[in-house]
């Protein structure tokens, strides 16, 4: 087992409201740190936001407003955001805090003096979305950009670059010795032949960028805010109290105790900047590497890409506000195998809440308690009764716990699932209300069965979602004298408009 559990979120950009699919990498950290810390590991789950680049200046220049307003306004609501989906980051780490940039800025003179950056000149097409060059190699027909599809420049200026070229055969040594490293296994691929078709030196100034953090040692430059960016994971947690910086005198978090993270998790789509370029700006640092980075699908909303120009972002607020936070929570995980893409829509939302949730959870907790308020009079704390429902529990628990480090999120919760369908077939089989006229003793056996199968659900599901976990335990405890309202009341079909 692991002795601490360090993981890291991409820190987002602040050029828009916060949606649906940042929610879910956010969410899916904090799954992860629940469940460490519930298994007593010290855990460390850092979020926060990426303030700096020519994108989010144009923002601020468009709402006419000073970029620090604007992303100071903009990081608020991710943290409101946060704080609604019940969210616990223990730290939420802003690019523009000093304790950051001056990071940056050491981190950038150590590698200069190491000859790991060094002054140079750059000319080539770049795309003002990326903020990057883009190789010839990949550019698509007109020059277009390949992510954005939108026309990139022909740029030339001096820049200083990162040595990038060098660390090819290391990247390669290394994701061979360590083959989790590149998570999900099957986009590793990908990775893998992007580093052996050969990497280029990259560029890590801008002199035309001025909302950034400004090399010290040239200050007409500005560093690259990708390479600004990454450099959160190691600030936040106090490298630059390491590297002598004042800002850290009495900082709480300790690098040492939990660098290096056990995983960065982060949309497929910035793979590359976290799977080849952060490691091998972590080797020319000669810091210890990632236990993983794993790299999840896409979300689409009802079949379409989310994206500004077709309006469809989802707000979770626009869920949460009318069917709560953890159904959202739940039905994210359970949908789509972590890794994969996936579809969001409305009426497969709908669907798994009323099956899953209303049905399956909620109806097997109010006919267990129901009927034990008729035939249970005292819950022993502790029942050790051979069963075939505990045997299929602890089965249950086994799988849980290896597919849960495995962040196959579904898996663990098709697990818990199951055996709620088995719990729910128990009863109708067993039928233990007719039981209790005719034979007591052996309904109140399957009614403890039940119900101590059931505080182990709570347990399972409470990373997931940890309100709906609570509740349960309340009611469990407490046992059967109160009349509950149902943990999830069903979504009745709207009545259709023509
Ligand atoms: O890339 N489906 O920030 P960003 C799933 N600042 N996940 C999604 C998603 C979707 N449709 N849309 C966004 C950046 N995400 C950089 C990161 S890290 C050192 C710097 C999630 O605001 C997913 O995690 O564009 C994706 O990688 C991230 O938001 C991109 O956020
Ligand atoms: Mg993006």
């Amino acid at each position: 087992m692991t002795k601490k559990f360090y993981i890291t979120t991409p820190i987002y950009y602040l050029n828009a409201l916060p949606h649906i699919g940042h929610a879910y990498t956010t969410l899916a950290a904090d799954i992860m740190a629940r469940y460490k810390k519930a298994q007593g590991v010290p855990v460390h789950f850092l979020t926060g936001t990426d303030e700096h680049g020519a994108n989010i200046e144009r923002s601020a220049q468009n709402a006419n407003v000073s970029p620090q307003e604007w992303t100071d306004n903009l990081a608020q609501k991710f943290k409101e955001l946060w704080a609604e989906l019940n969210i616990n980051y223990d730290d939420f780490i802003r690019t523009t805090e000093p304790r950051h940039e001056r990071t940056v800025q050491e981190v950038f003179e150590v590698l200069l003096k190491k000859g790991d950056i060094y002054k140079g000149k750059y000319s080539g097409k770049y795309c003002m979305s990326c903020e990057a060059y883009i190789d010839e190699s990949e550019l698509l027909p007109n020059d277009l950009c390949p992510i954005h599809k939108k026309p990139t420049q022909f740029i030339e200026e001096e820049t200083y670059f990162f040595k990038l070229s060098a660390y090819g055969e290391l990247l390669l040594k290394f994701y061979e010795a360590n083959p989790t490293f590149l998570s999900p296994k099957f986009r590793s691929n990908e990775i893998i032949n992007f580093v052996k078709s050969g990497l280029k030196d990259l560029s890590v100034t801008r002199t035309k960028v001025k909302w950034g953090v400004p090399v010290l040692s040239d200050p007409n430059h500005t560093i690259y805010v990708w390479f600004d960016a990454l450099v959160n994971y190691i600030s936040a947690i106090g490298y630059g109290k390491k590297l002598g910086l004042s800002e850290y005198a009495d900082y709480k978090y300790n690098f040492d105790e939990f660098w290096p993270a056990e995983v960065h998790l982060l949309g497929k789509e910035i793979s590359r900047f976290h799977s080849v370029i952060w490691p091998a700006v972590l080797m020319a640092l000669g810091l210890p590497l990632p236990g993983k980075t794993f790299a999840h699908g896409w979300w689409t909303i009802e079949g379409e890409k989310m994206s500004k120009s077709r309006g469809n972002f989802i707000d979770p607020r626009d869920i949460t506000t009318k069917y709560g936070v953890d159904s959202l929570r739940y039905f994210l995980f359970r949908e789509v195998p972590f890794g994969g893409d996936g579809d969001f829509s409305m009426d497969s939302f709908k669907k798994r809440f009323n099956a899953d949730l209303a049905n399956d959870l909620g109806n097997l907790l109010s006919r267990t308690l129901n009927m034990a308020a008729k035939t249970v009079v005292e819950i022993p704390q502790n029942y050790t009764e051979k069963s075939n429902l505990l045997a299929k529990a602890q089965e249950t628990n086994k799988t849980y716990f290896e597919q849960m480090d495995n962040l196959a999120f579904d898996k663990a919760l098709d697990s818990v699932w199951f055996l709620i369908g088995d719990m729910n077939k128990y009863i109708d089989e067993t039928k233990p209300w007719m039981l209790a006229k005719s034979e007591p003793e052996k309904a109140k056996a399957i009614l403890l069965e039940l119900i101590f199968a059931l505080k182990s659900v709570v347990g399972w599901i409470s990373p997931f979602m940890p309100k709906t976990a609570e509740e349960m335990a309340r009611r469990l405890a407490v046992g059967p004298i109160e009349k509950y309202a149902p943990l999830f009341p069903r979504i009745e079909a709207e009545p259709k408009h023509n």
